[in-house]
């Protein structure tokens, strides 16, 4: 019997800068207050942002790993991964980025598995790019979260993605629609939205919860679900949060 427990839920989009680091941290702190024990893994291996974002120093990264698993060196998951708080821990992308490309599809499946047997809640924070590397993650994710914007070509091109996913029957993934981004921004209607993606949208962030002030948080290191001016001041937008967090890992659906 395998023993693995691990729910792989991978954060990606059809285009940069949607919000999927934000929203990979945010449900981080949602899952950890649902007492999950929660892996981060930037595989957005040319420019990750996770560690920045969450001020770790970090010696070892997932570049490490691959190297030591190709030379035979491979230890155990923990000698790899740096800990933000008792139920976070994270692999980092590569921090010299010339390293990215020696990071091949070949150890996805494989750094994984080996997730699943430690952590409870795999967060992947990926790029917008449809290579080897996100097309494995996707293949090995329990769900996925599409993260889209008020933004003619993003919807285009999700459009065509989605074409895709019903092509080969890929449906354990939700759409959402991040308005907290860029306030103000809201062209679109989300019916219109609905048309052109020629899909439902299952969650959207309300522009609600746009936060002047990120930086600073940024800055700190924080996650903002664990913060508790956040979690005072955008109560409303964190418990939306959470609908979208317990949807992602929700039994059942074909996974
Ligand atoms: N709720 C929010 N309020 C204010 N700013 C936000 C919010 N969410 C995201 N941002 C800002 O939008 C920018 C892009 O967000 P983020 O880095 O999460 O996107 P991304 O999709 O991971 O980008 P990339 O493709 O570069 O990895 C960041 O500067 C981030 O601080
Ligand atoms: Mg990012």
């Amino acid at each position: 019997m395998n023993n693995d427990r691990g729910k792989v839920i991978s954060i990606s989009a059809v285009k940069g800068g949607v919000g999927k680091t934000t929203l990979t941290l945010n449900l981080a702190g949602i899952y950890y207050l649902m007492g999950k024990k929660v892996l981060i893994i930037d595989l957005d291996l040319y420019a990750g942002g996770v560690a920045t974002c969450l001020n770790l120093n970090t010696k070892r990264d997932i570049y490490t790993l691959v190297d030591n698993i190709s030379r035979n060196e491979f230890t155990t998951l923990k000698d790899y991964v740096t800990t933000y708080n008792d139920g976070i821990d994270v692999l980092p992308a590569p921090k010299d980025p010339r390293n990215a490309f020696k990071v091949e599809s070949k150890y996805i499946t494989k750094i994984l598995d080996l997730a699943k047997l430690d952590y409870e809640i795999i967060l992947v924070d990926m790029n917008h790019i449809l290579d080897e590397i996100n097309l494995e993650t996707l293949d090995n994710s329990y769900n996925s979260a599409y993260v889209i914007t008020n933004d003619l070509v993003d919807l285009k091109n999700m459009r065509s993605l989605i074409s895709i996913f019903s092509e080969i029957e890929k449906t354990n993934y939700k759409i959402v629609l991040n308005n907290s981004r860029d306030t103000g921004k809201d062209y679109i209607s989300l019916f219109d939205i609905r048309k052109i993606i020629e899909a439902n949208v299952d969650y959207t962030i309300s522009s609600s919860f746009y936060i002047k002030n990120i930086d600073k948080y940024v800055l700190n290191g924080d996650i903002l679900t664990l913060n508790k001016t956040i979690n005072r001041f955008y109560s409303k937008d964190i418990k939306n949060l959470k609908k979208l967090a317990l949807s992602l890992i929700e039994e059942g659906d074909d996974n």
